[in-house]
C-alpha cells in the first residue's frame, strides 16, 4: 500500500528523517513510534506531500507520488490528521467535517449527508450543531478524525489521535480506530500511548533522531535493548537485563 524507500530531509544542519525506509501492507493498522523529536511528524508529512524529500521516493497503491502536492495525494486516498488539531472554531462540528467530504462530493447537501455518517461513526452524531470551538480535547480529536474520514481514505495517519485524552477517553477512542480499520481503510499511526500501540497495531516502525532503529511486532520491539534506551535512556536495557536476571 505504502512503499517509503530510503527517505531523507534535513532542516538546516539537523538530519530529521534520514534513510528511512518501510513497507505498509494494505488492510494493516501499524504504528510509529519513537521519542519527541524523532521525526515521526515529519516522516508523516514527507509521506503526505506536505514537504518535499531531498532523497528517496514514496510509492502509493503502486505508484511513485515523491513529490505531488497534498491535495493531489489526499484525493488519492492517503490523508492524515495533524497533531495540533485546528479546526474552523467558528464553525459547527457538522461544517468541518463537510470540508473533508466536499473533497469528493461537490454538492453541499451531499457533503453535509457524508459528514453526518461520519460524525455517527466517531461517536460525534450529538455534537453536530455544536461550535468546533466548544468542544472537549476529546472531541476535537474526534472532529479531527471525522474529518481526515469524511475525505474517503484508503490509508488513514494519525498523528497523535489519543494525545492529550485521559485513560477513560483513551479506552473509547481504541474500538473507533479498529472500526476504521475493519471498515478496509489501513491505519498507520503515531502513538506514544503504548497501551494502544500494543492492543492496536500489528507492526511497529521505531524512529530515533531521524532514523528507524527497529521494527516488529510491538511485544518485539517492546523488548528491543535499543528501543528501550532511546525511550528511557542509557544503561536502562542494561539495568533491566540485570535486575531481571536477579529477580
Ligand atoms: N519545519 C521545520 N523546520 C525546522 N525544524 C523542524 C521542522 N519540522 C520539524 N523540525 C525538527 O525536526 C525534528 C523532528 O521533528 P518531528 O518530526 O516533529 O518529531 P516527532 O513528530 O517525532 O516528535 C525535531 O528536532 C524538530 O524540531
Ligand atoms: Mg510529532
Amino acid at each position: 500500500m505504502l512503499e517509503v524507500h530510503n527517505l531523507s530531509i534535513s532542516f538546516g544542519g539537523l538530519k530529521a528523517v534520514e534513510d528511512v525506509s518501510l513497507h505498509l501492507q494494505q488492510g494493516a493498522i501499524a504504528s510509529l513510534i519513537g521519542p519527541n523529536g524523532a521525526g515521526k511528524s515529519t516522516l508523516f508529512a514527507l509521506a503526505s506531500g506536505f514537504l518535499k524529500p531531498e532523497r528517496g521516493t514514496v510509492r502509493f497503491l503502486g505508484e511513485d507520488i515523491t513529490g505531488l502536492p497534498p491535495h493531489v495525494i489526499c484525493r488519492r486516498g492517503m490523508v492524515r490528521t495533524f497533531q495540533i488539531v485546528q479546526p474552523f472554531a467558528a464553525q459547527t462540528v457538522h461544517e468541518n467535517v463537510a470540508v473533508g467530504a466536499h473533497l469528493h462530493h461537490r454538492s453541499r447537501r451531499k457533503a453535509l449527508a457524508r459528514a453526518e455518517a461520519v460524525a455517527r461513526r466517531v461517536g460525534l452524531a450529538d455534537q453536530l450543531n455544536k461550535l468546533a470551538s466548544s468542544l472537549t480535547i476529546s472531541g476535537r480529536k474526534r472532529l479531527e478524525l471525522a474529518r481526515a474520514l469524511a475525505a474517503e481514505p484508503r490509508l488513514l495517519l494519525l498523528d497523535e489521535v489519543l494525545a492529550g485524552l485521559n485513560p477513560q477517553e483513551i479506552g473509547e477512542m481504541i474500538p473507533v480506530i479498529r472500526s476504521i480499520r475493519d471498515s478496509g481503510i489501513t491505519v498507520l499511526m503515531i502513538e506514544h500511548v503504548m497501551q494502544a500501540v500494543m492492543s492496536l497495531s500489528e507492526y511497529t516502525w521505531v524512529l530515533n533522531h531521524g532514523s528507524l532503529i527497529a521494527e516488529g511486532t510491538p511485544a518485539e520491539v517492546s523488548n528491543n535493548a535499543q528501543v528501550i534506551e532511546a525511550y528511557l535512556g542509557r544503561g536502562t536495557a542494561e539495568r533491566l537485563r540485570r535486575n531481571s536476571v536477579h529477580a
